[in-house]
């Protein structure tokens, strides 16, 4: 949720850093700061605020060539200029930018305060920094070592001396970290966006490594400092695919890519022909796939709504039990792990804490592990036995769009081949794919009709309380459009399966409340009907999102956005366009900072 970002090589380091902090910021924007070093000390820079605050203090030009700096989203310690970091030790010499929580930090700072230890901030972080001080006697890399060692929780870290100015000391454990390597420089980050103007060419730190960087070279081993080897590897991203390319919200530009994304994530991997799917993550595991006996399916937020249309989707298609777990439940419930459960965790950072959390318990319960994650080198990618990636490109938007649609997208891809090889035809499979090769061209289409959406949001944008309401594969997307209204334009919306408002919801409909009603063509349109009228006999404003040429529809909806028609799974492809194009517009209406909404961040990266 934090984010950070470090410098070491022969150019001015403030620049590098700040660049890196404006593309993490999306990461964790309540306070920012940066430390740069050299023979003269150490000199922290750090505001409460967004980093241009931040910037605004650092006007004088600075010419160290070695940093660290860190964008914030609190934890420990309200957002303020001193809970922001880098933390210094009590000497100054030492400062460190932390992303993950130190767990045991109320013990450390009793033990420290006892030792005489003054403290700045409320923060876990300074508490590793006078830790790392107290151990110092002239090795840097050891102080820091000798410190891990006494701390339980997570971290991403990165540490400076002003004895050793032109070295950075880099751990982790739960928090990424990547070294992008460039000539004669490398810059260290939590997430390969602060890297990609440098280099594209990176080392992963893997959990319990650590990393000694300066400009001559990057030496890596484990906590208890057995050298370990490293390769380097390539990012797929470029820098244009996580710049804004003239659109003022990262959002909308994602929205708008969804054609192409989806059609980078069914490239290569869908075989009209031979009505097959070819998913190269999963080939060595076919055989554990179909002998499963239970799939349990694991995420949180967008990534949870994805995960339940798999669920309806496994069910179909590979007609076996079929589960969807909340991350953040599923290791507090002391599960239920046969033999034959395969576990699949949805993520698109591959780095939320209670997804990563919830693999580890179904590892260590022996379930076979599959990703389904967006961003390659992720701590999830990195830890489950096989997986299949999205390849949806960056989502830097807070707001999670064509990750969902990529999700999906691929949860289709799974059931399908895992079907094929069960109880699926190949005729009914080579139909299924073909609907789902022309999903990106209907998507197109639905954009094309975005100003139906913008003209909801503006007549609608007043009201502070939404249903949305759907059935079978909708009622997913009903709680994903939910979603995405208030967690960028913060009016309140609620996502339920249509017929559960008669059960007590439906209490809250008045007059011109808006409705939005997943009515697409399928076994559920007669019924979604009947609790559309349920609506409007109570008041309530419906806007219906119904396939193209329905006409029944208008007599009942007081405003309907159109889709093209699919196979009833994969609607979803299609049905959540729209309502990300409302909750966009109303969040935009509203003044509401899209991209950056308050009190959240990215990636959830704390439990
Ligand atoms: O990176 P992940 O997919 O694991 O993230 C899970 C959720 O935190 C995320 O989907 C969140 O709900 C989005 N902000 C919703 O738009």
């Amino acid at each position: 949720m934090c984010g950070i970002v470090g410098y070491v090589g022969s150019k001015p380091a403030l620049s590098i850093l700040m660049d890196g902090l404006r593309r993490l910021e999306y990461r964790g924007y309540d306070s920012a700061g940066v430390a740069l070093v050299d023979g003269s000390g150490v000199s922290v820079t750090k505001a409460a605020g967004r980093i241009s605050v931040l910037a605004a203090q650092l006007t004088e030009p600075m010419s160290q060539t070695t940093g660290i700096a860190h964008t914030r989203w609190a934890t420990h310690g309200a957002p303020t200029d001193s809970n922001a970091h880098p933390h210094t030790d009590a000497s100054g010499k030492i400062a460190i930018v932390h992303n993950g929580i130190i767990e045991n930090y109320r013990a450390l700072r009793t033990f420290l305060d006892k030792k005489g230890v003054k403290f700045t901030s409320d923060t876990d972080t300074e508490v590793l920094a006078q830790l790392i001080g107290l151990s110092y006697d002239g090795d840097l890399e050891e102080a820091v070592r000798r410190a891990l060692h006494d701390v339980a929780g997570t971290y991403g870290i990165a540490v400076v001396c002003a004895d050793q100015p032109g070295l950075i000391v880099a751990a982790r454990k739960g928090s990424p970290l990547i070294v992008g390597v460039g000539k004669d420089e490398y810059i260290l980050a939590s997430d390969a966006a602060a890297i990609l103007a440098h280099t594209s060419h990176v080392v992963y730190l893997a959990d319990g490594e650590m990393a000694s960087i300066t400009r001559d070279g990057l030496q890596t081993t484990t906590l208890d400092a057995i050298p370990v080897t490293k390769d380097i590897e390539q990012v797929e991203w470029s820098l244009d695919q996580i710049e804004l390319a003239g659109y003022d919200h990262f959002m909308l530009k994602e929205i708008n890519e969804q054609p192409t994304s989806l059609e980078t994530c069914l490239r290569g991997r869908i075989d009209l022909s031979e009505g097959q799917v070819h998913l190269g993550g999963l080939v060595d595991r076919m055989r554990d796939l179909v002998h499963a006996k239970r799939f349990i399916l694991t995420a949180c937020g967008t990534a949870w709504h994805a995960a339940l249309v798999g669920e309806y989707l496994f069910e179909e298609l590979i007609r076996v039990p079929v589960e969807t777990e909340y991350a953040s439940e599923f290791r507090y419930r002391n599960p239920i792990i046969d033999e034959g459960t395969v576990v699949i965790v949805v993520s698109q950072s591959g780095e939320t804490a209670d997804t990563l959390a919830a693999l580890e318990e179904a590892r260590q319960r022996g379930a076979l592990t599959l990703g389904v994650v967006n961003v390659v080198g992720s701590s999830i990618a990195r830890e489950t036995d096989a997986g299949v990636f999205l390849h949806v490109g960056p989502e830097i938007g807070v707001a999670s769009t064509k990750a969902f649609t990529g999700q999906v997208a691929v949860l289709a891809m799974i059931a399908c081949l895992i079907g094929r090889r069960k109880h699926l035809s190949a005729s009914n499979a080579a139909q299924f794919l073909e609907a789902l090769a022309k999903v990106p061209d209907q998507t197109r289409s639905i954009l094309d009709q975005a100003d139906e959406a913008k003209k909801v949001a503006e007549r609608y944008v007043d009201r502070e309380n939404w249903l949305y309401l759907g059935r079978g594969y909708n009622y997913p997307v009903a709680l994903e459009g939910a979603l995405k209204l208030k967690e960028i334009s913060y009016i309140h919306a609620e996502g339920l399966p249509a017929a559960e408002m008669k059960h007590g919801p439906i209490a809250l409909i008045t007059e011109g409340m808006p409705v939005v009603c997943i009515a697409t063509k399928g076994t559920q349109y007669d019924r979604i009907m009947n609790n559309i009228e349920e609506v409007r006999t109570r008041g309530g404003s419906v806007i219906a999102v119904a396939t193209e040429g329905d006409h029944a529809i208008e007599e009942l909806a007081d405003v309907v956005l159109r889709v093209p028609d699919t196979l009833e799974p994969l609607q979803p492809l299609l049905t959540a366009i729209p309502l990300q194009l409302i909750a966009f517009h109303a969040a935009v209406l509203r003044g509401c900072n899209v991209d950056k909404p308050r009190n959240l961040a990215k990636s959830v990266t704390v439990e």
